[in-house]
């Protein structure tokens, strides 16, 4: 495997929420072309509707029609009273037909090594394949961010570090009610840099995936697309949508452009060849004005494997120069 990369190459550019309390929701999230969803016990579902949704997200995975999406369930954080029935219910109810759990505010790592033995119990007690059901951290706290790296460690279960601005805002008393855009007087960078790449180095440095959180402003397609055009230049894998017109611009933006995916297939052949006895066994060589050595092959593996798993084909091939 590629050094850097996450450990599952199975994209996750757009990743759906959906309320698990809402039957409609649910049958219609299966029909958008989000490459992950995740049916919510949390946030998005008001407390006395919790128990009704934890049976309609058990029958929504049942009866499939999910297609090669990965499904996830978001269940209560660990200082609720309804985690531990949450994980029991939909796991027990479904677990055959879920792919990950997805726990909310996550502290630190006792509380991802609960989720993981309790998995563990549950797999081995009903005779489902043991370890195959992930789990995906959202940091959203100070406590979270303090102790990301271990949270990321805390398991190989952890896919996914999922950066949860909202809460997070609200946690560390940041003065704005605009989820994702810039906090109003802080006029002299990025507030979000700092999160974002502790989450997308501890997400790297233990080969998971580092996703994005959400933006509210689900009629402002726009500033969707400039929003999640920061964290993918970052190099973030994806970003929650919560309304099916933002699928498409993060399945857009969170894979590699044409141009930038034709480049970096056309930098590895490249590299083969002048690497190889007929190009003359150089460690760097030139494409047109561009130098290219080991670590532009690197560079170019990156987007080429983004671009592979997201189903781009390359438009232009290379030829090796004559004589
Ligand atoms: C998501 O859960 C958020 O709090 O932003
Ligand atoms: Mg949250």
């Amino acid at each position: 495997m590629l050094a850097g990369m996450s450990e599952t190459l199975r994209p996750r550019r757009s990743c759906l929420a959906v309320p698990g309390s809402n039957p409609r929701f649910l049958e219609k999230a299966k029909g958008l072309a989000a490459d992950q969803v995740f049916l919510d016990l949390e946030d998005s579902c008001a407390p006395l509707a919790k128990p009704g949704a934890r049976k309609n997200i058990v029958a929504a995975l049942n009866e499939g029609g999910w297609g090669e999406k990965i499904r996830v369930v978001r269940v209560n954080d660990l200082t609720t009273e309804w985690t531990y029935r949450d994980v029991i219910e939909v796991v027990e109810g479904a677990g055959p037909n879920l792919d990950c759990i997805m726990l909310p505010k996550v502290q630190n790592a006792a509380q991802v090594q609960w989720l993981d033995f309790t998995l563990t119990q549950i797999e081995k007690t009903n005779g489902f394949e043991v370890g195959r059901i992930g789990i995906e951290a959202q940091i959203e706290n100070a406590q979270g961010l303090i102790a990301v790296d271990a949270i990321a460690k805390a398991s190989l279960r952890v896919e996914t570090i999922i950066f949860g601005p909202a809460d997070f805002m609200a946690s560390i008393n940041m003065k704005t009610l605009v989820v994702g855009e810039q906090p109003p007087g802080y006029d002299v960078g990025d507030a979000y840099h700092h999160i974002l790449m502790s989450i997308l180095m501890a997400a790297r440095a233990n080969n998971k995936q580092a996703i994005d959180g959400p933006y509210l402003q689900v009629r402002d397609p726009e500033g969707f697309r400039r929003v999640a055009a920061r964290s993918a230049a970052l190099g973030f894998d994806g970003k929650w949508v919560l309304h099916p017109d933002q699928v498409g611009i993060a399945n857009e933006i969170y894979a590699p452009s044409q141009e930038d995916y034709d480049h970096a297939e056309l930098i590895l052949d490249a590299y083969e060849y002048f690497t190889s006895e007929a190009g003359g066994k150089k460690g760097s060589a030139m494409i047109g004005d561009e130098m290219i050595d080991e670590a532009s092959r690197k560079m170019a593996l990156v987007i080429s494997a983004k671009g592979r798993a997201a189903g781009l084909q390359r438009t232009s091939k290379f030829t090796p120069p004559e004589g």
